[in-house]
């Protein structure tokens, strides 16, 4: 049997699949684009893994993914492709609809006629696993709760509100056809591969390249921050041990304002690399306009996976933070390759 992963290019896909095969010799099919933030470098480790078949197309195509779901007999299909940048929703939000919505429409429906078909038990056994985002809920108070998985639904930026679309698509398929689904809306990653147009890389390497490390507004915006092996670890234990039909909320118990953040990171900088000049990183955040419609507050009650499931994320801010930073520090080739040069036109279009 085998496991079909979407958008397995990018940031969070990518880890998982490097995580999946570090524990296991399950044949797993990666599909993916390759828009600008897939990036198959992240998965060369494996090119001479005869467990892993690297696939590039989208998951919009129905002939090709029901293809693959024969082909390899897939078990279980894990949903990250979409697109994921709250900016570029705002400035082009075409593809965050096709995508987000009428490719996660299709790969339902590839999954529903596959799943129709098989046999009893390899039918109970099938679960389609849909990767979203806290931003969902919509922003919270400083006083309110965090966001727990019956709270309603408030998006408020294109990309958020194209995720939320998605996630009722996923629960409809369960609640009519029975299709086994399971929901995973997780808080904000950061880790390794993370594409340099979100704010921890982004904020590592202009700093080392000397440029201004740019905080929207007055950078009081919360965000809750999870490390990204902490997310697959999870992923994993929903697979396996989820209750179908059901949502689980992932986050890492780490709110932070995003000043907090940049500061944190600036002075894991100044440790690992300090500046020739002897000033500090930190001397370099700029306040920039805020960015449209930003949401005050995330944060994640992710109790119900500890106590449902047992799983806790492994690292606190500080040590994931830190890792990340050693993983810049080291990957810097990986870095240029990313930025492709259809990012290079975005970013000079829209942040001129
Ligand atoms: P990413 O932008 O780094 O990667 C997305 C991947 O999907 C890319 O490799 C891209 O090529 C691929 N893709 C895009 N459109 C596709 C299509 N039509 N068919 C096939 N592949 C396609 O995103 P990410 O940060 O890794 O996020 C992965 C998932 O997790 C997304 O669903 C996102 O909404 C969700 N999420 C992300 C975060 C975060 O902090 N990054 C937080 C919560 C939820
Ligand atoms: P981002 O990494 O884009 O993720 P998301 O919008 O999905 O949360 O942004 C994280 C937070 O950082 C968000 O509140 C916006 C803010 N931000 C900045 O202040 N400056 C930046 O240059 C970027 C990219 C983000």
């Amino acid at each position: 049997m085998t496991i079909l992963v979407t958008g397995a290019a990018g940031f969070i896909g990518s880890n998982f699949v490097l995580d999946w095969f570090s524990q296991s010799k399950e044949d797993l099919v990666s599909l993916d684009l390759l828009t600008y933030a897939g990036n198959l470098e992240n998965l060369s480790s494996l090119n001479d893994n005869p467990y892993h078949h690297f696939v590039q197309g989208n998951i919009s195509d129905r002939d090709l993914v029901s293809s693959l779901l024969k082909k390899y007999q897939v078990r279980a299909i894990v949903n990250f492709a979409a697109e994921s940048h709250v900016d570029r929703s705002i400035h082009e939000s075409k593809d965050f609809i096709d995508t987000n919505i009428v490719g996660t429409y299709n790969l339902l429906e590839s999954a529903r006629s596959y799943w129709n078909d098989l046999d009893q038990n390899l039918k109970q056994d099938f679960r389609f696993l849909h990767i979203s985002s806290d931003e969902v809920y919509g922003s919270l108070d400083l006083t309110d709760p965090p966001s727990n998985e019956s709270d309603p639904y408030k998006p408020n930026s294109p990309y958020s509100a194209s995720k939320a679309a998605s996630d009722h698509l996923v629960r409809a398929w369960f609640q009519t056809y029975k299709l086994p689904v399971l929901t995973v809306n997780s808080a904000n990653n950061y880790g390794p591969y993370q594409f340099p147009e979100k704010l921890i890389p982004l904020c590592i390497l202009n700093a080392l390249k000397g440029k201004p490390l740019p905080i929207y507004g007055d950078g009081q915006q919360i965000r809750d921050w999870l490390y990204v092996k902490d997310h697959s670890a999870a992923i994993r234990e929903i697979l396996k041990q989820g209750q179908i039909g059901d949502t689980y909320n992932v986050g890492g118990w780490h709110e932070k304002t995003n000043l907090e953040v940049v500061e944190t990171l600036c002075a894991i900088l100044d440790e690992l690399k300090p500046k020739s000049n002897g000033k500090r990183y930190s001397d370099q955040i700029i306040f920039v306009k805020d960015r449209p419609g930003h949401d005050r507050r995330y944060a994640i009650d992710a109790s119900k996976l500890e106590s449902d499931l047992g799983w806790r994320p492994q690292e606190t801010f500080e040590t994931g933070l830190r890792k990340t930073v050693i993983w810049y520090l080291e990957n810097l080739n990986w870095v240029d390759h990313a930025a492709s040069a259809e990012y290079q036109h975005w970013v000079k279009k829209y942040y001129a």
